[in-house]
């Protein structure tokens, strides 16, 4: 069967980007940040991004564009026994985190649709949360709008990859972008309190930082760079092979964390300004967002445009998402492209609505008074992706043929191998893998 390609330097640079830059960067880091100390949280996240996750993120996509395949076969191909497994385990994953992801992608288009009728406007503060707490206690809402979310990235997954995800990506990506620094202008120059909010993102405090701050900190890297999953072994089967790979993921890992520290740069003065809790969980850019939009000049306009992109960011992260298990059904089980994302997205809507009424508070699909979308959150990237991350890496510095590595490093074979590439083995063979493995092990109490 003819695999797919990404065509341009820009187009693959997007697509990566897409996928990476999502609800992880808008919606999840600022409100983790808010839990774990603001600025903190984000100095350990830079020191683990760099150092543990680009390792995984070459290791994810010099293992996928060595083998052409999706994730599980590509594991498969490269040693035999066990090791599929890591692969499995990853489509596994971005089943589980489709399932929450899209309900979010769900309360974006909401917001989109009450940004556009005027919802919003005159309301305060309390209201506007009023209004996000009645929408999920609806349960419908909700649902209805998670499987619109899912159904526009069936749409896009089965266009193909160069011309559905490509293109979809090369004109959302820059858009959003543009979008960003027009809100952190308005956020910096025309907000109150916002000093209070930069300081509490941007001033050290070492004294805030604990384990578990490293801990949620590896998580949501991991998520943000949609790593330890199979989505970049995925995309990286794409990439074509006279790509400089370290290259791309060094400017992927730097456009992530940029996106990540100006949405808390759009968040935070917000949250100060409007009495806002920082600390108060996955509902924060929902309740946040439209406060702004209240007091800012144009505000009705900005406000369709920025839920628009939110969405945007949210459906391109969800096709990788797809697209990773779409790859395995189809080359697995031998099924035509739109026949295998058809059959997943059908059994995701199931999931994912079992997510979304998870939070209606009448207690269904709650696990031990749990609702099933903060579960599938936490494992999935608390213990799935650093899970699989490590696997993953391990696989890349160990047991895959170091000329494999090598040649998808520096994209040659016998020169002898340049500085920047024995540091990135470095950190792919010792680093990245023992630093996971310590904090797994003081997790679990065995150091
Ligand atoms: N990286 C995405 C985000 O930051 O929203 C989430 C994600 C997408 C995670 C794709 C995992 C993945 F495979």
């Amino acid at each position: 069967m003819a695999r797919g390609e990404f065509n341009s330097r820009i187009g693959t640079f997007a697509t990566v980007a897409g996928s990476v830059v999502g609800l992880g960067n808008l919606w999840r880091f600022p409100y983790l940040a808010g839990e774990n100390g603001g600025s903190a949280f984000l100095l350990v996240y830079l020191c683990v991004s760099l150092l543990v996750s680009l390792p995984v993120m070459l290791s994810e996509l010099s293992i996928g564009r060595s083998q052409r395949c999706n994730a599980m076969r590509a594991f498969k191909n490269i040693a035999p026994g066990p090791w599929f497994l890591v692969g499995f385990l990853g489509v596994a994953a971005a089943y589980v985190i489709t399932s929450f992801y899209m309900v979010v992608g769900g309360w974006s288009l909401e917001f989109l649709r009450a940004s556009v009728v005027g919802e919003f406007s005159g309301k305060s503060s309390d209201e506007i949360k009023n209004y996000f707490d009645l929408f999920l206690a609806g349960g419908t809402g909700p649902t209805l709008q998670a499987l619109v979310s899912l159904g526009i990235s069936l749409v896009v997954v089965v266009l193909g990859v160069s011309k559905g995800i490509e293109r979809f990506n090369k004109i959302l990506m820059p858009a959003l972008f543009v979008l960003i620094l027009i809100l952190v202008c308005n956020s910096l120059f025309c907000l109150p309190e916002s000093w209070k909010g930069v300081t509490f993102l941007l001033k050290p405090d070492f004294e805030k930082i604990s384990l578990q701050t490293v801990l949620t900190a590896m998580g949501q890297s991991f998520f943000s760079l949609s790593l330890g999953m199979g989505a970049m072994l995925t995309y990286g089967s794409y990439i074509s092979s006279d790509r400089n790979l370290p290259k791309t993921a060094l400017g992927i890992v730097t456009f992530d964390s940029l996106v990540a520290i100006l949405s808390g740069m759009v968040i935070f003065p917000a949250v100060f300004s409007f009495g806002l809790e920082p600390t108060q969980g996955p509902t924060l850019l929902f309740n946040t967002m439209p406060n702004i939009f209240q007091q800012m000049p144009g505000g009705y306009g900005f406000s369709i445009l920025f839920f628009l992109l939110v969405y945007f960011a949210a459906v391109t992260s969800q096709v990788s998402l797809l697209e990773t298990v779409t790859a395995f059904a189809s080359e697995e089980l031998r099924m035509k492209r739109w026949k295998a994302c058809l059959a997943i997205a059908l059994t995701m809507s199931v999931t994912g609505s079992m997510c979304a009424l998870s939070l209606s508070g009448h207690g269904w699909f709650e696990i031990g008074g749990k609702p099933l979308f903060d579960i599938f959150d936490s494992v999935s990237s608390n213990v799935m992706l650093p899970l699989g991350g490590f696997f993953i890496v391990l696989f890349a510095g160990w047991i895959m043929p170091s000329r494999v590595l090598q040649s998808q490093l520096t994209n040659s074979e016998n020169e002898s191998p340049s500085i920047n590439y024995v540091v990135l083995r470095f950190l792919i063979r010792f680093v990245s893998p023992i630093f996971v493995a310590l904090l797994f092990l003081t997790l679990i109490g065995v150091i």
